[in-house]
């Protein structure tokens, strides 16, 4: 019974979630109007969830004022912390002050995003909110054991219905759960991580080629990986294992992008993204192309499928792909799809190219200019490797 009740907004926000659009409000903007809110609104920008806020619609942000932020900080979490905290207070539903003083049957149960960050577990992450009398609106943590509501309402700040509703509580919303100590993503181990999460194979080439450094080491100014599942790296090992050196280092470290992104960001942005292996006029680049909820990578010879996440915590994203991703650098450009073309570009291509068949001839790293890079680079990579590992032994 009570699972039915949780599992209806939990389907909600995944569906908010997944319907990112580009949207008209800006948290930050809103609550820079409220000088009373400053603390709050640092940190809804620190922790990032000001970004995850203004991605979604259909939201409602549960501020509190600087004395109830203050509150909190005295308490000395760290950052990743009160981002779980402050993650209570922004729920996956539109609640304007009308909705909270006429809740049916006189309460409701609402998931935050704190439920969705999959740091909470059962039904730690939902927020109850009661009608009480005298026209008082009480928010509790679902498992909270207090018979007093943890805060109560008390006044809108900004309502752009349906889109984002921003209220004032009485106090800070907080959870055993939510204060649970965790780990910074930063303390993450990359490799077995990945290793534990269904991408082993990719992750033993990491460790055997020596990258793991370097995906570490990216990982404190952000960083997104792409792995490859087993499936799809067993079938490409016997082209792995002819690749030089040089080129297994860049085909691992092309797999990883030295930004955060989430998975809201790549849905809602298509274009161009730098790798690791990016160097210079080495592009080793591809092109991020949403396709309705799926988000594709190409990379003029393949095109690979976003078909799960790893972990999703900023600064650390990692999904798995269903293809191994193959830069242009180092393999054959695939042949143009035979599409319909219209009238004019056919006539173009008659007058340029000889053959249809000439896309596929040329291996693009037959490029002299390029052989000559590669050695370079890969010289590189193995320097920096050195003096990472130089580093830790000085330390
Ligand atoms: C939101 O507003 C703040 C302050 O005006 C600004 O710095 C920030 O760039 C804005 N964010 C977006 C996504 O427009
Ligand atoms: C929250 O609501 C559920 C369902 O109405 C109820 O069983 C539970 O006791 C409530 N918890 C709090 C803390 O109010
Ligand atoms: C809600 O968002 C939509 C889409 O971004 C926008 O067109 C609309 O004006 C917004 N509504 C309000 C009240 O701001
Ligand atoms: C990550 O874990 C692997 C195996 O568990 C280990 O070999 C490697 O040194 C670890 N890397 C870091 C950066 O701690
Ligand atoms: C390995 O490289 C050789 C020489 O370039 C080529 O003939 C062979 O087909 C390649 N094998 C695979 C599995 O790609
Ligand atoms: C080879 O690379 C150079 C420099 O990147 C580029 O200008 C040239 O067009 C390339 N040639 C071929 C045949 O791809």
């Amino acid at each position: 019974m009570k699972l039915k009740v949780l599992i209806l907004p939990l389907l909600l926000l995944l569906a908010a979630g997944g319907t990112t659009t580009t949207t008209a409000h800006n948290i930050t903007r809103i609550l820079a109007k409220h000088p009373d809110f400053s603390t709050f609104n640092h940190y809804l920008t620190i922790t990032h969830l000001a970004a995850e806020i203004n991605r979604r619609r259909t939201i409602t942000v549960c501020a509190v004022d600087n004395a109830a932020m203050n509150d909190l900080l005295s308490k000395r979490f760290s950052l990743y912390t009160i981002k779980n905290i402050l993650s209570l207070h922004i729920f996956a539903d539109y609640f304007g002050a009308k909705k909270l003083h006429q809740i049916t049957k006189g309460s409701t149960t609402t998931s935050s995003l704190f439920q969705a960050t999959g740091e909470a577990t059962g039904t730690s992450g939902y927020v109850n909110i009661t009608d009480m009398k005298g026209g008082k609106v009480g928010f509790s943590p679902v498992e909270s054991d207090s018979d007093e509501p943890m805060a109560t309402y008390v006044k809108s700040i900004e309502e752009l219905p349906y889109n984002i509703s921003v209220i004032q509580i009485s106090h800070i919303l907080t959870s055993p759960e939510a204060e649970a100590p965790t780990a910074a993503p930063t303390d993450l181990n990359v490799t077995s991580l990945m290793a534990k999460q269904g991408c082993k194979a990719f992750s033993d080439l990491i460790t055997a080629q020596g990258d793991g450094d370097t995906f570490a080491q990216s990982l404190e100014g952000g960083l997104t990986v792409f792995c490859p599942s087993d499936d799809s790296l067993k079938s490409f090992m016997p082209r792995y294992k002819n690749l030089t050196a040089d080129g297994k280092i860049s085909l691992l470290l092309y797999h990883g992008v030295p930004v955060y992104n989430s998975l809201g960001m790549l849905r809602s942005s298509n274009g161009l993204m730098n790798t690791l292996a990016t160097e210079g006029v080495n592009k080793f680049d591809f092109t991020v192309q949403n396709d309705g909820e799926d988000v594709k990578l190409e990379t003029k010879v393949v095109t690979a499928t976003i078909e799960g996440t790893l972990i999703d915590e900023d600064p650390l994203a990692v999904y798995k792909i269903d293809k191994v991703l193959l830069p242009r650098e180092l393999f054959k450009v695939a042949q143009e799809a035979p599409a319909p073309k219209s009238a004019k570009s056919r006539a173009r291509e008659e007058t340029d190219a000889p053959g249809p068949a000439s896309d596929d001839a040329v291996p693009a790293d037959q490029n002299s200019s390029n052989g000559g890079w590669r050695i370079v680079r890969g010289g590189g990579i193995v320097a920096l490797l050195f003096s990472l590992v130089l580093g830790v032994l000085l330390v």
